[in-house]
């Protein structure tokens, strides 16, 4: 393993090799991508029995399947027999069975060995022992999540608590009912930049007022480069003409059925480490994935969730879609120019940690615990 130096206080970011050595990377695949739970597909994207997607999750590339009694289920996505890589599609639809493209082993949609060329003849070959490798999977928000851990950390605890203690009460996030809204709009973002660099600008608002006119407008408050996740629970209030979270402020659609009067006209956002994001409005839910490929390239999938009825009635989404689109591309190529800068030497012990970025030292410190390089 690499050599992690501290850094050196909390007002200090991490050192710029952070952000650039490949080992490192490495590291935070093993130690931290293949141990927590892993935000991985919408689980309505796989809407039928057969249905498939397959995702890099670490170091692994893990199949997800809708099984025959409808249930999903999440495997390795490697054949027992000589270790092809079973589906080489990222996403697809098969009848009943997946079959190795090299030499036609066949599972069923369970993950168990059904069938090979010659398997009679084989009695060494035992189909039970045989069966894809399973991972372990949860359903929360409408997504699948997976955890390669062998003994995976508790779901409520790691994932499910720790977003709610930071809505806390007032915004529990089961008001927006989020499982049950249909999907609008996704985009997907090829970001050349650190995982973390993406992290640390969705936690901070300090650069709000400088590249995102359009989100000012809407939230007022981000001007004064205050983060609303960081106030626990408050929420950021729409500005006083604004009618909608929309690129122009205009109307939106009617608000989610559960939504409590203190939540309406207000905008929370949430990280849910290691590499979900989720930004809660009255009338939509936006949640991120991000999939870090290498140390300077992520993977983001921005998922727009309206009510059902909203979508199944053909309505123009595009208006809230384009806000926070602007906001993602106005992110992501602040990530992208921050990059390079990282193997800087004027980086080589980090930049600054302004007062409202605090809490991103206390990511810091987690990242540090989970790499085992925080001295404990
Ligand atoms: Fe899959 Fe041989 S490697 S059938
Ligand atoms: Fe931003």
């Amino acid at each position: 393993m690499t050599t992690l130096p501290l850094p050196p206080s909390l007002i200090a970011t991490l050192p710029g090799h952070y952000y650039t050595d490949p080992a490192l990377f490495r590291t935070e695949q093993e130690r931290i991508f293949e141990r927590t739970w892993f935000c991985a597909v919408r689980s309505a994207d796989l809407d039928k029995p057969g249905a498939f997607r397959t995702v890099q999750v670490g170091r692994e590339n893990v199949l997800i399947t809708r099984s025959r009694t409808g249930g999903l289920r999440a495997f390795l996505n490697v054949c027992r027999h000589r270790g092809a890589r079973l589906c080489t599609e990222t996403q697809g639809q098969v009848r009943r069975t997946l079959q190795c493209p090299y030499h036609a082993w066949t599972y069923d949609l369970d993950g168990k060995l059904i069938a090979a060329p010659n398997l009679t003849k084989m009695p060494d070959v035992d189909r039970a022992t045989y069966g894809l490798v399973t991972v372990a999977l949860r359903e929360w928000l409408g997504y699948a999540w997976v955890c390669l851990a062998d003994e995976p950390p508790s779901f409520e605890d790691t994932v499910i608590g720790a977003a709610v203690e930071r809505l806390g009460e007032v915004a529990a996030i089961d008001h927006y009912g989020t499982e049950r809204l249909a999907l609008g709009k996704r985009l997907t973002y090829d970001v050349r930049a650190n995982w973390k660099l993406i992290v640390e600008n969705f936690m901070e608002c300090y650069h709000c007022a400088t590249i995102h006119p359009e989100l000012t407008d809407v939230l007022p408050e981000f001007a004064d480069g205050y983060a609303a996740q960081y106030y626990v629970g408050h929420g950021a209030e729409f500005g006083d003409g604004v009618k909608g979270f929309t690129v122009d402020g205009s109307e939106g659609f009617g608000r989610l059925p559960e939504i409590s009067d203190d939540q309406d006209r207000r905008y929370y956002a949430l990280t849910v480490k290691p590499t979900v994001f989720v930004n809660l409005v009255p009338d939509h839910v936006i949640l991120h994935r991000m999939f870090p490929l290498a140390e300077d390239r992520t993977v983001v999938e921005c998922d727009w969730l309206y009510a059902p009825d909203v979508i199944a009635s053909g309505a123009d989404v595009s208006k809230s879609v384009e806000l926070f689109h602007r906001v993602n591309a106005q992110d992501f190529a602040a990530c992208e120019r921050t990059q390079p800068a990282m193997s800087s030497r004027a980086y080589r012990s980090g930049g600054v940690l302004v007062p409202t970025e605090h809490h991103i030292g206390i990511f810091h410190s987690w990242l540090l615990q989970q790499l085992g390089a925080d001295g404990a």
